[in-house]
Formats: C-alpha cells, structure tokens, sequence
C-alpha cells in the first residue's frame, strides 16, 4: 500500500495542493527587519493548482478580498510563484486561490502569510524541497511587491512558525520555539486603514542611523534573542525598545505612550509596535500576569486619547504546512 501511496505521490501526477501559513508579529521592537514571532490567530491559505496555460492568475476569496490585486505583480502571492515555477523549470502556468483570513494594514503580517502560504504549497507542489533559507528568500520577493522592500521577518516567521531571526544577504534564519508560557496580546487601534501602509512607514525610517542608536539596538536585540533561548520571557522584554523605526512611527499610532505604560504596568514584560503598526504588541508571561487585564489596560490606553480599539491574546504558532486532502 505504501508503495501504491508513493508512487501516486510522485511529480507527475500531483497538480494541485494548498498550504496553510499563520500571521506574525514583526521587529518585536529592536529587531527591525530581523526578528519574527508567528502567532496563531489568524492564517492564510493558499491552494496551487498547474494548469496548461503559461500564465499566474489569482483568484482572492475570503477577507477584503476586492481589495486584494489579482495581477501577479501587485499581490504577495505573484513573485514567489514566478521565481519557484522558474527554478523547476517547467513551461506550466499556476491558478493560484488565496483564502485570505489575515485582516490587512493592521501590522500582522498579511501580505507575508500569503506568500509564506504560495511559497509554501508550490515548493511542495513541484517537489523543490528547498532548504528554510531559500523558502524565506523566495517569499519575501512577495514583500518586494507590496511593500517596496523585500523585508523577511514576517515571511520567515509565517513559513517556519515560532520565533524567527532572518539575517544576512542571502538570507540565513534561525528557529527558536517561544517559551511555553508566552502569550501575545496585540490591541488594534481602529483607525482609517491606509493604502500602501507599509511601504509608507518604511518611508519615515530614516536611510542612515547614528551609531549611538545602532548601539543601543544590537544590545537590546541581543538581549531578545538570549530571553528566547534561554526562555525568559522578561529578557525578550527588556529589549522591545526600538531606536530606528520607532521614533519616527509611534507617531501614526495616538496615544502610543500611554498603551505602553499601561501594558507594562499591569504587567507586560515588553511592548512595540507591530511589524509596521498601527497594532501595539505586548508580550506577557501567563504563569505572572493576566494578559487579558494587559489587553483591557491597553484599549483604556487607546480610549484615554479618544481611540477606539480592539484586543486579542495569542499564542506563538507553528510552521506553514500542506493542508492534507484537498
Ligand atoms: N519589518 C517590517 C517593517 C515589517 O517594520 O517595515 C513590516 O510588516
């Protein structure tokens, strides 16, 4: 039987299969375009189907999915199934159907979910088997497409799940599973969702930082990366303050201080703003603290500068993967 089930397996006949990829959490303060955490509240999935026609078409089902471009250039999706079709060297086109679930602008890494999800699916579809490095290469090349830059952190935690340190040029990652008693509480300030969010927050991080700043960041970074492998969750806390993007950011974000202070205050060991925001992390040691009181503060935080908000609480989330029987 298992013969049988290897051999139907096999390149040839497989033409379509669908991965599933979760949010993450980008930068965790200090680690601007470097670190990632997936977190399992909302996910992606991507179904991958070869066709006989040359072409990529897209087809966007389920959240905001008219505001989701169909061209292949304009959607996360497009650029890494060009660049896995190009490496198996095959003359077939893909339909690509994203369910999107991830909601968009909020700084959860949507755009990242669903090119963690395409790269996914089609790495498992044309039997590439690429190593983590190439899989978080390729899919933030659908980053390049949507934000302007082909930033990795959110790709690289929604393709390898946990917490995620992408580094280098090429890209070189590093796993590490979050503490278990991590929790993530995210609160959402309900502001106009604007076009092109991200790109235009990368725009207000200035090109160059003085050296004092950078300083300052590596230490902080440093002391992230240790918190997550030793598992102390108040070390990953005390680097989450961030001298390159958040300065210029916090800004957009009303009210930033005082969701801050709150969150620390009832208990939270850190808090940044998420990915490229306007959502506000905070990290929580459920064994210590309630995160839902940390949640509750942070919507008082927002509501105290006349902001509307919204809390979730989440848990660190595992790596994409193919969703069996489709
Ligand atoms: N590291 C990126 C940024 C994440 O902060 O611009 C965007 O989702």
């Amino acid at each position: 039987l298992n013969k049988n089930r290897r051999f139907f397996e096999t390149r040839e006949l497989r033409t379509k299969a669908s991965a599933r990829a979760f949010c993450s959490i980008a930068n965790l303060g200090a680690g601007f375009d470097v670190f990632g955490l997936a977190i399992n509240r909302y996910s992606d999935t991507v179904t991958a189907r070869l066709t006989r026609s040359r072409k990529i078409r897209i087809f966007n089902h389920g959240l905001d999915s008219t505001r989701l471009p169909a061209e292949p250039s304009r959607n996360s999706a497009g650029p890494p199934a060009i660049a896995l079709l190009r490496r198996a060297g095959i003359k077939q086109g893909v339909e690509l159907t994203i369910t999107k679930n991830v909601p968009q602008g909020l700084g959860l890494g949507s755009s990242g979910a669903t090119a963690a999800a395409c790269t996914k699916t089609l790495d498992y579809l044309l039997d590439l088997k690429l190593s983590n490095d190439e899989l978080v290469q390729t899919a933030s090349l659908g980053e390049k497409a949507v934000a302007g830059a082909a930033h990795a952190d959110n790709v690289a935690a929604s393709l390898l799940g946990g917490f995620v340190i992408v580094y280098d040029n090429p890209v070189r990652t590093i796993v590490e599973k979050p503490p278990r008693n991590l929790r993530v509480v995210v609160a959402t300030p309900q502001l106009r969702v604007q076009t092109d969010k991200t790109r235009k927050a990368r725009k207000l991080v200035p090109r160059t930082i003085e050296t004092r700043k950078a300083v300052l960041n590596v230490g902080r970074a440093s002391s992230i990366a240790m918190g997550f492998a030793r598992g102390d969750i108040r070390l990953i806390g005390t680097g989450m303050d961030d001298a390159i993007a958040e300065p210029y950011r916090r800004n957009l974000i009303p009210g930033f201080d005082d969701v801050k202070r709150l969150a620390i205050d009832s208990g939270a060991a850190g808090v940044s703003i998420s990915g490229a925001g306007p959502s506000l992390t905070a990290l929580v040691d459920a064994k210590k603290h309630d995160p839902r009181e940390v949640g509750r503060r942070m919507v008082r935080g927002f509501a105290q500068n006349k902001v509307r908000s919204k809390w979730f609480v989440a848990q660190p989330a595992p790596a994409a993967a193919i969703i069996k029987g489709r």
